[in-house]
């Protein structure tokens, strides 16, 4: 079984999802950048211990992975899902996981990159955009995509409607495509 670590920034309802799914892995720890994130009651909640990582405490992006790595060795992680991350993995991240970071974005990549992937589609206009789930590269979301799944944009909704429809998109997608990573031996 692999053992995950899940890597978070915020509310983690896509955390929770992918313990629901009871997927056939481990979750060693939640690596946490912001100390009132909801995310971390979430993962106190199913006993899944927290590393909270202050950029502040660091000098450098390099310091703050290494730091980072140690807790991840420590644990014993063989690979790293980013749930609402919003920080852009390093080449110190990247060298010691390669092709072993997975993100989930709210929008069909290529398009709509960055962090407000939902209100930049809204915001363009667009009647289609999506869920992209890719593995992390050294861009900022040009990693390989792993599975896609649109999403309409109704001529009626509100940014906050197309929201939740995307993140119940999320929710499924995210468990459904790590399955089929760790049943094909890809994580
Ligand atoms: C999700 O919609 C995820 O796709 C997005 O943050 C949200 C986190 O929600 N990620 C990005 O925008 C990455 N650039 P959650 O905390 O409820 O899972």
């Amino acid at each position: 079984q692999p053992v995950i670590a899940i890597f978070a920034s915020g509310n983690g309802s896509n955390f929770d999802a992918l313990i629901a799914a009871k997927l056939p892995m481990r979750v060693g720890c939640l690596i946490c950048d912001q100390a009132d994130a909801p995310v971390i009651q979430r993962a106190q909640g199913h006993h899944i211990p927290v590393q909270l990582v202050n950029p502040r405490d660091y000098d450098t992006k390099a310091e703050m992975e290494k730091a980072i790595l140690a807790g991840l060795s420590a644990r014993h992680v063989t690979a790293i899902l980013l749930a609402g991350y919003m920080r852009i993995i390093g080449p110190t991240l990247l060298a010691a996981f390669p092709r072993r970071i997975v993100n989930i974005h709210p929008a069909l990549l290529p398009s709509f990159p960055g962090r407000h992937g939902i209100e930049d589609a809204y915001r363009a206009g667009v009647t289609k955009t999506g869920v992209t789930i890719h593995f992390i590269d050294a861009g900022v979301d040009t990693g390989p995509v792993i599975a896609q799944q649109a999403v309409a944009v109704l001529p009626t909704d509100t940014v906050e409607q197309l929201a939740n429809r995307i993140h119940s998109v999320e929710h499924t997608l995210y468990p459904q495509t790590i399955r089929q990573l760790i049943e094909e031996g890809v994580l």
